[in-house]
């Protein structure tokens, strides 16, 4: 059971780690991702809003897996965890089947952490995985005492050409840190490029060199601070984390003298996706093609398949 499945990267992950699997149940409300699913993989079975999950009438569950959205939890995002529009820090599940019970409403998206400890509970899976990014050692820590386990910290840029710093609790024992296979921007770059990676004059204009480990530049209009948004990729370096919000500005590259955005496919190759997985989805029946953008926000708040598969291969 994939629970926030996205496009179903745990899918994926779970063929390229060698498990088969039986029945595949997924929970996820966003149209687009659940269409990109259902035209890679038609087995899967969408139950739907994690909310609303009745465990009484499913089979049994041997894998649990989920990355919750992270948004509340991020430093990038809010920073207040999961908590009430009220602003009551939620800390236990019984606290929150006691608010959710009573109707109270929560902020942003967070706070749903608690449908998969409640699923978690109810479940009883023989193995769990929990994803999430980077946060405060408050709400850490909540989360470590309530699963029971400590999380391992693992950059997705051992086995791809992104930083992808991510947390990730399991009781599947002694995961190790993958072996860095040294992949770079230029590795997973595509020769060609279109039209609708070339950036306009203007931001062209606006490149400046930067002396950074990190990138090669930056386009930064000079009103504004932004940052990693305006950053010029070099092709030795890894690329930038991947977001949800890259669908506004896809990350930029300078490559063979040009300065361009990625593209669809070379995003997905930084989160180890088969080319062209999410160009494609199942609407109702009708297969039809996903815009850049939608693929941009699916693909950013994917996982990198490789590092899912690796964690994956440790069970025994
Ligand atoms: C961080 S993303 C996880 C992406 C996923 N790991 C993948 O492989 O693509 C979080 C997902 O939770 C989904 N989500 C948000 N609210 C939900 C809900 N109530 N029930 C199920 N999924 C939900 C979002 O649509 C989003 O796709």
């Amino acid at each position: 059971m994939s629970l926030f499945d996205g496009i179903s990267c745990g899918y994926e992950a779970l063929n390229r780690a060698g498990i088969k699997v039986n029945a595949y149940y997924a929970s996820e409300i966003n149209a687009t991702s659940i269409a990109i699913s259902k035209y890679n993989h038609p087995d899967i079975i969408q139950i739907g809003d994690v909310r609303d999950i009745d465990i009484s009438k499913l089979p049994q569950i041997d894998i649990l897996i989920g990355g919750s959205p992270c948004q509340n939890f991020s430093f990038s995002g809010t920073g207040k965890g999961a908590v009430t529009i009220e602003g009551i820090e939620v800390t236990t599940l019984e606290q929150y089947l006691e608010l959710k019970n009573q109707g109270f409403e929560f902020e942003g998206y967070s706070y749903l952490f608690w449908e998969y400890v409640r699923i978690l509970q109810e479940v009883q899976p023989k193995y769990f995985l929990l994803e999430n990014v980077k946060m405060a050692e408050k709400w850490r820590n909540i989360i470590t005492k309530t699963l029971g386990y400590n999380p391992i910290l693992i950059n997705s840029n051992l086995l791809s050409a992104q930083n992808r710093p991510r947390l990730y609790w399991s009781n599947i024992t002694d995961i190790k840190q993958p072996k860095d296979k040294g992949i770079y921007i230029k590795d997973v770059l595509q020769d060609t490029y279109s039209p609708k990676e070339m950036l306009s004059e203007k931001i062209l204009n606006r490149f400046q060199p930067l002396k950074s480990t990190y990138c090669v530049g930056t386009t930064k209009p000079k009103f504004r601070t932004i940052g990693q948004r305006d950053y010029v990729f070099g092709d030795d370096n890894k690329m930038g984390c991947l977001v949800a919000t890259d669908y506004k500005q896809p990350k930029q590259v300078l490559h063979n003298g040009v300065l361009r955005k990625i593209s669809p496919i070379e995003a997905e190759r930084f989160q180890t996706l088969e080319d062209d997985y999410t160009k494609y989805g199942l609407f109702e029946n009708e297969v039809k093609e996903v815009s850049n953008t939608k693929r941009f926000e699916a693909i950013g708040n994917g996982w990198t398949v490789d590092i899912i598969a690796h964690i994956l291969k440790h069970i025994k």
